[in-house]
């Protein structure tokens, strides 16, 4: 069995451009992290620890508990190594198994022949100490054991998660372009956004951006919307310690905020989409809907944040027609929002100097392969040299 108390390496993964935000989440949660790569971070945590991780990171994909490392110069070399592993104490034969692997080697000629000897490895142990196998496929909802194989080691974890942490399963409706789960928690964590000022999301879309807003204002967890995670299927899995956790976690959240969130778009099967959607997140008691163009959002007295994901001409739109857009919300920005502070989220860089403000930040993320910017405006009242 695993020792649930045992602490190990853990590697928690999430998309290029946000470890700085995940870090910042770890340490917030009071672990420490020892290493960062470009696409996760490194630390020491047990089974028990991963509880919460997986519960209460907004901005990560995978949590993964390491089994083993080895040295390892061929698929034969791996197929003992991972038999090696007492599998019959980690896994039940009427389990369902999934192997994800990420090989940058040239020990192997591809990662879908690694994954086929890692997972003969599994299930011909299981079989032998057993007498049954587990079933084995792509599906991640039951056991994921990742293999990171890189030029002569192995890495085997055990993925906690199951399934990315970005898949919240609130977003039913998703409507046109949606923004990632944890890319938005990213870009609310860059903006400052602690649910403290209020946010105005013009533009929502399937309301990605406000709902994890409402998420972070109303303290709750986003693992608290999942019911299924790779835990849950350890042989071992400590269905009681498991719950205590649900529940600690559950208790952070409040009920009332102390500022609004203000959702916007121009297109009415968004707002139906957006609202569908946050009411399955169990937030749209805290959001408040418009169908209207960006210009003409509500906003409050009390200033705040503005985050923008206008089209950017990749995916949709054109781009002619998009310049005017972007230059109309600098306008807008400038006319209507002294005292905001503003963003646009965009992946093209041409588009976004028709804003015509200056820029006091630029972050870069990650929107799958698209490099893209959030760009930050500082509105100051009656301010006449931001041309
Ligand atoms: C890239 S999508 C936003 C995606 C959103 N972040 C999400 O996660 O679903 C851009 C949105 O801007 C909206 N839009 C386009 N022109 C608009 C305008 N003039 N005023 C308000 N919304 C507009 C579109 O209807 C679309 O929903």
């Amino acid at each position: 069995m695993i020792d649930y108390d045992k602490k190990k390496s853990v590697l928690i993964t999430c998309a290029r451009g946000n470890v700085p935000y995940l870090t910042q989440e770890i340490e917030q949660l009071g672990y420490a992290v020892e290493s960062s790569h470009e696409t996760g971070i490194e630390m020491f945590a047990s089974l028990r620890d991963t509880e919460k991780l997986n519960l209460c990171l907004r901005t990560a994909f995978n949590v993964l508990y390491l089994l083993k490392k080895f040295a390892c110069r061929s698929p034969n070399e791996l197929y003992r190594e991972v038999k090696s592993i007492d599998w019959e104490n980690i896994i039940s034969p009427e389990e369902y198994l999934s192997i994800v692997t990420s090989a940058n080697t040239k020990n192997v000629k591809n990662s879908v022949f690694a994954s086929q000897k890692t997972k003969d490895a599994v299930v011909d142990r299981i079989t032998e100490k057993c007498g049954s196998r587990p079933d084995s496929g792509p599906d991640r909802d039951n056991i994921v054991i990742n293999l990171y194989w890189k030029d002569d080691r192995c890495w085997i974890y055990f993925n906690t998660s199951g399934k990315k942490l970005a898949d919240r399963s609130y977003r039913k409706l998703p409507h046109k372009a949606p923004m990632q789960e944890t890319l938005a928690a990213a870009v609310l964590s860059a903006s400052g956004y602690d649910g403290s000022m209020s946010f105005i999301n013009p533009m929502c879309g399937s309301g990605t951006l406000a709902i994890e807003a409402a998420l972070i204002a109303s303290r709750r967890a986003p693992g608290l919307l999942r019911s299924n995670f790779g835990i849950m299927h350890l042989k071992n899995f400590d269905k009681e310690s498991w719950y205590a956790t649900r529940k600690e976690v559950a208790l952070n959240t409040r009920k009332q905020l102390p500022s609004r969130i203000i959702a916007s778009d121009i297109d009415k099967k968004a707002i139906i989409a957006a609202k569908k959607n946050a009411q399955t997140a169990g937030v749209d008691h805290l959001i408040e809907f418009h169908v209207c163009d960006f210009s003409e959002t509500p906003l409050p007295h009390e200033k705040g944040i503005i985050i923008m994901n206008p089209e950017y001409g990749m995916r949709l739109g054109e781009e002619k027609k998009l310049g005017e857009i972007y230059k109309r919300i600098g306008d807008f920005f400038k006319q209507k929002c002294p005292g905001f502070t503003g963003y646009i989220f965009t992946g093209n860089k041409e588009l976004s100097k028709q804003v015509g403000l200056k820029t006091s930040l630029r972050l870069i993320f990650f929107n799958a392969k698209i490099e893209c910017r959030l760009l930050e405006y500082k509105i100051y009242e009656g301010s006449k040299d931001d041309k």
